[in-house]
């Protein structure tokens, strides 16, 4: 999911200068958090200090500036890049609209617009047709306003791969959330602080030396031991090439964590956007191999991510089918008490934001814009991904029907910030113009970074629908 070259976080500086989400959320008088309020870059930590200290017990991930906030708020979080700033003059009943937003504030960084009311209804949509516990895949958008809506769709339980993944939804939900530590390769650091501080009992591992550091490092007594099954993958990336135990290793592995388990299970992942509801059955069936030739009471079939979403001409099956596949995999297995779980990230998160990025200049068919590959545009960088895209006039004239094809150029300096698309636009769009590009809230500003000192954006809430409708999902 990750394009190749990817900037380390200025780790100081985000930390020193950045407020906290809710200190940012929490600026007295509906003021609007201003362009220097969360920037590493020129941010006042003084300042956001100050308006820290007037912020209720804060939810955040992340990083809280001040002293006396650092005694007050343990845990505490270092953001990757500068977090998203909050709008705060826009906590009402009905939300804005995109257009709205875009034209009262005529955004000039990019501008993260997160459709609350989608997410739960992808969420409400996927926990009532899975016939088993549905985790959520943190690593997909770790955004609190995010996991709350998901949450508000009847998410409980969370697929985490990083300590910090933990923390936050520990932070966001307490003890009512599930945690299951999915990751198949753990530092013993961060085994020993998901169990010890967080509670977590659930570990994923693919390897005996893996299952070696869990026991040492937790005691080994009455966990959730999940072995993780490479597979043939069916998903546009494939997700077995680095993780997976192969089947003959596997059944040595379920017979090993045995006697460590309260809880024994089985995962795989089939590859990200998988259109192809048989690559679930396939899995299910090799897992039910694994299971039998092991010989010892597996509880748990985990069948990972994968879970499709809508791309401009990608629809992928109904939401339905992949259930029913899945449903008639596992029955046919006839292994008495063994429970589903499934880690769906992108299919629940996907249509839940967009980006609004500005148009620096136009050569041509190529557009330079305030956001790329290093942003939160990664996956129409080298993965080539296309989103959906609609232009918002800067000057509110009329557009005509004429589009064309365009390719986009990022902020950065780097000659691989671009994104062929083509991305389909009308013919007129000129400098000074937006762009809506849909279909982001998965993987897009999960992946942002700070290289070359472009990392501003701000988030609000709106109303609208996703860009893209995915079967078996509705809107909101
Ligand atoms: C272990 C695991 N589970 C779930 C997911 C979520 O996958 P998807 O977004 O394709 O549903 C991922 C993605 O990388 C993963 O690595």
């Amino acid at each position: 999911m990750v394009v190749a070259r990817r900037a380390a976080a200025p780790p100081d500086l985000a930390h020193r200068s950045a407020p906290s989400q809710a200190a940012v959320e929490a600026l007295p008088g509906g003021r609007r958090a201003t362009r220097t309020a969360a920037s590493p870059i020129g941010a006042s930590s003084r300042a956001a200090a100050a308006r820290a200290t007037s912020a209720p017990p804060t939810l955040s991930p992340f990083p809280l500036t001040g002293t006396a906030l650092a005694a007050a708020e343990p845990p505490r979080f270092r953001a990757a890049v500068a977090p998203l700033r909050r709008r705060v003059d826009a906590a009402p009943a009905a939300l804005p609209t995109v257009d709205a937003v875009v034209r009262a504030e005529r955004p000039e960084e990019p501008l993260h617009c997160l459709r609350p009311a989608a997410l739960a209804a992808a969420a409400r949509a996927f926990v009532a047709a899975f016939p088993g516990d549905t985790l959520y895949a943190v690593k997909c958008n770790p955004e609190p306003r995010v996991l709350r809506a998901l949450w508000a769709g009847g998410v409980r339980q969370f697929d985490c791969a990083s300590p910090a993944e933990v923390a936050v939804v520990r932070h966001l939900f307490g003890e009512a959330a599930g945690i299951r530590y999915m990751h198949p390769v753990k530092t013993r650091a961060a085994i020993r602080e998901a169990y010890a501080s967080h509670g977590v009992r659930v570990f994923a591992f693919d390897s005996a030396d893996e299952l070696a550091k869990l026991v040492a490092e937790t005691g080994g007594d009455a966990l959730g031991l999940v072995v993780r099954l490479a597979v043939k993958g069916g998903g546009s990336y494939d997700l077995s090439g680095k993780f997976g135990a192969r089947p003959a290793d596997a059944v040595e592995l379920l017979r090993a964590a045995r006697p460590h388990a309260r809880t024994l299970g089985v995962s795989f992942h089939v590859g990200s956007q998988c259109l192809d509801p048989a690559a679930y059955a396939a899995a299910v069936a090799l897992a039910g191999e694994v299971i039998r030739a092991a010989g010892v009471p597996v509880e748990v079939l985990d069948v990972g991510g994968g879970f499709p979403a809508s791309y401009p001409d990608i629809v992928p099956p109904a939401l339905e089918h992949f259930m029913t596949v899945i449903g008639e995999a596992h029955r046919g297995l006839e292994i008495p008490g063994l429970a589903l779980w499934a880690e769906p990230g992108r299919a629940l998160v996907a249509g839940g934001a967009s980006v609004v990025v500005q148009v620096a200049l136009r050569r041509d068919g190529a557009l330079f814009i305030n956001d790329g590959v290093y942003g939160a545009l990664s996956d129409a960088g080298a993965p080539g991904f296309r989103f959906p895209c609609r232009l918002i006039p800067g000057d509110g004239r009329e557009v005509d029907a004429r589009t064309g094809g365009f390719e986009l150029f990022g902020p950065t300096c780097d000659s691989a910030d671009r994104m062929k698309g083509p991305f389909v636009l009308p013919a007129c769009v000129r400098e000074g113009d937006w762009l809506e590009i849909g279909q982001l809230g998965a993987y897009g500003a999960a992946l942002r970074t700070a290289f070359n000192g472009f990392d501003r954006a701000r988030l609000v809430d709106v109303c609208d629908d996703p860009m893209l409708a995915t079967p078996g999902y509705p809107p909101n």
